[in-house]
């Protein structure tokens, strides 16, 4: 069974940071067939792990809609072929990047056909870890029914806990088929890791990792160096480690 990991969260709090992590430590325990979905329109899941990608989801959307096919073929097969083409494969992992949502037009019919053959596509993995985009959106498109894991990122700042505590609500009210929600703290500093504790609880949420502000991370990004190359010596990536362990013990996944 592919295991579905999504995570979420305000922006900038460090989503892709933490997806990035989970991607390479999932690759350095052995884990290769797996499926990296970059789901925020401001895409920067692949430069986070040090690979690029030439078109997206949204493009194919767009080809397709403006009935930009070759006449005579078949729309499936054509789709099909074109999520081949755009999937990035690399010796540790494959990336699809979903790009812009629709624009204006009918797209029901498009999209119906697009998450069958993701559906699919997404079965053929062993585990998929999606960046989603910032806020909540992700949840009323629905991008993000059906996962394992949520793992909602916050830093210590009030916005960050209101949003983390906005999308669990909305996934449980949209009746979204989320098995567990996690919540993971970040940029936490020691001065105030208490009062982000006491906050979390007070919105009722798990917390499953707390990860500290890092030097080493902040050097990365200036560098302009992916984080999938992060020194594992990092307090992040160390952190990132013990809770894809706590997942895979609390919701059963391997
Ligand atoms: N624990 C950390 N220590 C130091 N810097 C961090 C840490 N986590 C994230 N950052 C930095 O914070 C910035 C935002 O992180 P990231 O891009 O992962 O957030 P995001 O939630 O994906 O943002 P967006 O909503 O724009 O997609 C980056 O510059 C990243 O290097
Ligand atoms: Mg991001």
């Amino acid at each position: 069974m592919t295991k579905i990991i999504a995570v979420s969260g305000k922006g900038g709090v460090g989503k892709t940071t933490v997806a990035a992590l989970l991607i390479k430590w999932l690759n350095n325990s052995g884990v290769k067939n797996l499926l990296a979905i970059d789901a925020d329109p401001d895409s920067n899941l692949p430069e986070a792990l040090g690979t690029d990608f030439e078109k997206t989801i949204g493009d194919i959307r767009e080809d397709l809609l403006s009935a930009n096919l070759p006449p005579g073929i078949n729309k499936r097969a054509w789709i099909d072929s074109k999520i081949f083409e755009i999937t990035k494969e690399t010796k540790n992992f494959d990336l699809i990047v979903m790009g812009r949502p629709e624009g204006q037009g009918c797209y029901c019919a498009v999209n119906h056909i697009l998450r069958e053959i993701i559906d699919s596509m997404v079965s053929a993995y062993d585990y998929v870890v999606i960046d989603c985009e910032a806020g909540m959106e992700h949840l009323s498109r629905r991008t993000t029914e059906n996962v394992d894991v949520m793992l909602i990122v916050t830093d210590a700042s009030r916005k960050g806990f209101e949003t983390a505590s906005r999308i669990k609500e909305l996934a449980e009210e949209l009746d979204i088929e989320i098995n567990n929600i996690f919540l993971i703290l970040n940029r936490i500093k020691e001065s105030n890791k208490d009062a982000a504790v006491k906050i979390a609880k007070s919105i009722n949420m798990e917390v499953i990792g707390i990860l500290p502000e890092d030097d080493i991370v902040s050097e990365c990004d200036l560098k302009g160096e992916p984080v999938y190359e992060l020194n594992e010596n990092s307090g992040v990536y160390n952190e990132v480690g013990k809770v894809l362990g706590k997942i895979i013990e609390k919701s059963g996944l391997e």
